[in-house]
């Protein structure tokens, strides 16, 4: 069969804030670049953060303590390399956007406003309302347009072509008549964002199915710290739709069915505005003992009431409208129904400090990159902090985009010609998925999956949960081998397309799964019943998980890059 055969310098898989800000950077520089995204680009999942974007910004605040905060944050499993790069470009990267064209709130005298979030020594958050990603993506989208990039909306991107430690290009096909099609370019760059919906309540995109892990995965390439899922405090309770933590930033305080404001028991300095993980585990535990609220007592008050009309009006309206639509519940009037959400992975495609992806614990990859939720630099290590997310997809899309320019200009990448056998293996296997006959339903097994992780591999997790969820990913790898597609057609293929995606989905969650039974030891998102304290001594590593073609996996561990910020316990 012979396929098209695309070719580009760069070719970027996600049209995120990520992939978006490289591309942007890559074009600007005279290259040829193509963004391929299953959705358009203004769909990307960037879009739907809320909050802010940190900087420090202020006289109070420094590029220090913005690193201290990230450090301890990230329970001290964060790379002190990666964390200093990013919090020093921070206030650069604010200034950027805003050259470009990203409209930010500003305070009464004129600056940038700036609301405290979860963690944060000084108010860093920076926002536009309560559509901070939004705004960024509609400008850097606008620029990387204007600049030249070739973007390809509604293509989905199956496979990479890897040989010899080098990436030359991916296998994708057009969503909309299954056309499939090569694109050949000098570097690869994954841009393709978080992966929450293996959770049942999450408070991610339905297009959040973590497609790149697994296929990167499947070509033995390791992926690293994957244990660690964010659950954000406030998911809007039922459905997991993100409530920002800036509800929390204006002064929104958490009530348990007894009225008691019971942050104050879990962390009595920071309160509400104590790290995701702790907030997350402190609500778990007052509805698990209890004293949760509604009928079947399975989740707590947000209460904002005391900010009045006027501020929520102006700086929550976004959320006020969510709660209306989703609660019916008016936070102006009523305290909100909210419980913890998946919302944010701080695993990923291991790589390094300027986006090669690596092929293990010593040696990278050729003309492959990584950047944003997808990629682990780490500079999240066990636990983000609220509003680093958004500054490290626009700041490592950008920084990762001009890598890439310097590595071409260095000769250090060179274009391999891709031929159409390259793709012979994913072209079978997708075949032989569009022609399953079985007995088992997608729909049913990826609810299993999602009622498993939660259950399982949670907000709390304990060796037998873990065990059992193994188990469970085992059962469902085998009965996915029995599915039944029922639309064989080629155009618009839901059917086909939500197959693939729940095989991605089912491969890494077995890293998740994996990576938490090894890791015994409580350390940021990572909690475990067992063994409630973080041991440095044994666990201060990261996790590099490899799958082999039979589906087995084997760990090895890599070292943490320490720096300036000492090992302490993390109180709030
Ligand atoms: O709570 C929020 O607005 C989410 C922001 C983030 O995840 O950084």
């Amino acid at each position: 069969m012979s396929i098209p055969i695309h070719k580009y310098d760069v070719v970027i898989v996600g049209a995120g804030l990520a992939g978006c800000a490289a591309a942007r950077e890559v074009a600007a520089a005279g290259l040829s670049a193509c963004v391929l995204t299953k959705l358009h680009p203004l769909r990307s999942h960037s879009g739907a953060a809320q909050g802010g974007i940190n900087a420090a910004l202020s006289a109070e605040d420094s590029i220090e303590l913005h690193e201290f905060d990230t450090v301890k944050g990230s329970d001290y499993l964060g790379d002190q390399d990666a964390i200093r790069l990013m919090c020093s470009k921070a206030p650069e990267t604010i200034r950027w956007a805003e050259k470009m064209g990203a409209v930010f709130s500003r305070d009464e005298e004129g600056n940038i406003a700036q609301r405290p979030f979860g963690g944060q020594s000084s108010p860093r958050a920076c926002y536009a309302k309560d559509r901070t990603g939004l705004t960024l993506l509609q400008t850097v989208y606008e620029q990387a347009h204007r600049d030249g990039v070739d973007f390809k909306d509604e293509y989905y991107v199956a496979d990479i072509i890897y040989e010899d430690a080098k990436v030359s290009g991916v296998f994708a096909y057009n969503l909309v008549d299954n056309e499939p099609m090569i694109f050949n370019a000098k570097a690869v760059m994954f841009a393709t964002g978080g992966y929450g919906r293996a959770f049942k309540i999450n408070s991610n995109a339905h297009a959040n199915t973590g497609d790149a892990l697994s296929i990167v995965a499947r070509h033995g390439i390791p992926l690293e710290d994957m244990e660690f899922v964010q659950f954000h405090p406030t998911g809007i309770a039922g459905s997991g739709v993100l409530i920002s933590e800036a509800a929390r930033g204006e002064g929104g305080k958490l009530f348990n069915s007894e009225g008691e404001r019971f942050m104050e028991k879990y962390a009595p300095n920071k309160l509400e505005l104590a790290s995701r993980d702790v907030v997350s585990r402190a609500i778990t535990q007052e509805i698990l003992e209890g004293r949760g609220c509604g009928e079947d007592k399975d989740h707590v008050h947000i209460d904002l009431t005391h900010l009045g009309a006027d501020l929520i009006n102006s700086k929550l309206p976004e959320l006020r409208d969510l709660a209306i639509t989703f609660l019916g519940q008016d936070m102006i009037k009523e305290p909100i129904s909210i419980a913890a959400t998946a919302h944010y992975s701080m695993g990923g495609i291991p790589c390094d400090v300027d986006g090669h992806v690596r092929r293990n614990t010593k040696e990278l990859i050729e003309g492959f990159y990584a950047a944003g939720e997808c990629a682990c630099v780490s500079v999240h290590g066990a636990n983000r902090l609220g509003a680093n997310s958004v500054l490290e997809a626009l700041f490592f899309g950008r920084h990762v985009g001009q890598s890439i320019v310097t590595d071409m200009k260095n000769n250090k990448i060179a274009l391999k010609d891709a031929k159409s056998t390259d793709v012979n293996n994913i072209i079978a296997r997708l075949e032989k998925i569009k022609k399953s006959n079985g007995d088992e339903r997608v729909p049913a097994l990826r609810n299993e999956l999602q009622d498993g992780m939660t259950e399982n591999a949670g907000v709390f997790r304990t060796e037998k949960s873990l065990l059992v969820q193994r188990e469970n990913l085992k059962d469902l790898k085998r009965r996915f081998e029995n599915i039944r597609i029922d639309d064989k057609s080629k155009i618009y293929n839901t059917d086909l397309q939500e197959a693939i995606e729940l095989g991605h989905m089912i491969d890494f969650s077995a890293f998740i799964v994996e990576g938490a039974i090894l890791r015994k030891e409580s350390r940021g998102a990572h909690y475990r019943e067992e063994f409630q304290v973080r041991d440095d001594e044994n666990f201060l590593k990261h996790t590099m998980t490899y799958m082999d073609k039979d589906g087995e996996l084997t760990t090895e561990y890599m070292d943490v890059i320490l720096g300036n910020h000492e090992l302490a316990e993390r109180t709030y």
